[in-house]
């Protein structure tokens, strides 16, 4: 544990002396275990794994690819993972990457890592949404970027808040580079952005020459299993799409993709030989076979499934317990609902929510502008239905309780 007593902590490079992140406390907080309904982390529910099915087909790839399964990977990813990424893209999306234009990576993280590095002089700008998912901003920051805020309503990003905000960095003499999205099922509101602004920010970014990140970490898990038309599919030119196994997958196997214009993989997959020089290549080889054999695919409709009960109890037991003293977001899919607890500084309140048994993350961090938020996401993808009542009805003492101080 980090102690600004330690001899070692002045010596710690300054962007380490900021200690421990919101993330890592969130992260602690999950692993704590006890009678806490954690509503906290955005963790699959490893319920929802067929962990025989991925038994055998491990001992499978160790049998019959060990040269490649137990190898170093090129820094783009193996081939044969490349390009059935490549078909799936073409097959829900209707663009293909050419064979240049993807690789594989450790994840959603990493993939925000290599972007900056690929993109970020120190001082740059990255236009953000309000709210949006801390981890992002952390990286953003360690790059030396500047996150710069655009405008949500209750629908998500407003698109024209991009020109505003780019008039703004110009007065601050401040280069925008990147405009990060999450527009399916966002971390943490949980909306969707409508195919209409989707069109709009499009159309903005390509006229002001602003590359979209474009985040589908939640993307195929509507519950209905429908798809919105994705950023990369209306712009190619100008969106560099981040993909991650971690939701639909297992994080276990950190793996992701990055697809967009081949001057800007290229540059990522460059600074992915200084981070961890390739994602691994036994995890590759089972995705790879998962895919292939069709079980990924398969999979999905039960995951959709476990996530949309989950998701039906929480926002029940919100109605029964909270109506009144708060209001919600009702997502169409993904891990998280974002309330809004009027007067209420959620940050304070996440103490008092612990002792009282529940755990949530307070809406501050996840603006990248100081605020002291009435918000809070919680997550319901590792609460099992049954529990989702208990966890809100300690919400919602907690929140008398704090109320009445
Ligand atoms: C929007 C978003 N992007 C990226 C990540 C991180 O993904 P990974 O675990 O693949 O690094 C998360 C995880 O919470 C997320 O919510």
């Amino acid at each position: 544990m980090t102690t600004t007593q330690d001899p070692w902590f002045s010596r710690l490079a300054e962007r380490a002396q900021a200690g421990p992140s919101e993330l890592s406390a969130v992260l602690a907080l999950a692993a704590s275990g006890g009678d806490l309904v954690d509503f906290s982390g955005g963790f699959p529910d490893p319920g929802l794994f067929d962990t025989q099915l991925l038994a055998q087909t491990s001992a499978k790839v160790i049998e019959t690819r060990p040269e490649v399964a137990l190898q170093y990977a090129s820094n783009l990813g193996l081939p044969g993972l490349r390009e059935a990424l490549r078909e799936d893209v073409a097959r829900t999306q209707g663009v293909t990457p050419a064979e240049d234009e993807l690789i594989v990576d450790s994840g959603g993280v990493d993939g925000l890592t290599m972007i900056s590095k690929a993109m970020l002089d120190v001082g740059d700008g990255v236009l953000v949404e309000a709210p949006s998912y801390l981890g992002a901003f952390s990286v953003f920051r360690t790059h030396e970027g500047v996150c710069l805020s655009m405008r949500n309503d209750e629908h998500g990003l407003i698109p024209e808040s991009v020109i505003e905000v780019v008039e703004d960095a110009q007065v601050r003499s401040i280069t925008p580079k990147l405009v990060y999205v999450i527009p399916d099922f966002q971390n943490p509101s949980g909306l969707r952005l409508s195919e209409e602004r989707r069109i709009r920010l499009v159309e903005i970014c390509r006229r002001l020459g602003l590359l979209i990140v474009e985040d589908v970490a939640y993307r195929d898990l509507a519950f209905d299993g429908s798809y919105t038309r994705s950023l990369y599919e209306l712009g190619p030119d100008v969106t560099v799409q981040l993909g991650t196994f971690s939701k639909t997958f297992t994080p276990g196997t950190r793996l992701g993709w990055a697809c967009g214009p081949a001057t800007v993989i290229d540059a990522m997959a460059q600074a992915k030989t200084n981070t961890d020089q390739c994602a691994g290549a036994l995890g590759q080889c089972i995705l790879e076979a998962m895919i292939r054999e069709g079980h990924y695919v398969a999979a999905l409709p039960r995951l959709r499934a476990g996530y949309a009960e989950r998701a039906r109890a929480l926002l029940s037991a919100l109605d029964a317990e909270l109506a009144g003293g708060a209001t919600w977001t009702v997502p169409e899919g993904g891990f998280f609902t974002w309330l809004d607890v009027p007067d209420v500084d959620t940050r304070a309140l996440a103490a008092v929510a612990v002792d009282a048994g529940v755990a949530f993350v307070p809406g501050a961090p996840f603006f990248a502008d100081p605020v002291s938020s009435p918000n809070l996401r919680l997550s319901f993808s590792r609460t099992s239905p049954d529990r989702m009542a208990e966890g809100v009805r300690r919400l919602a003492r907690a929140i008398d309780r704090f109320r009445q101080r």
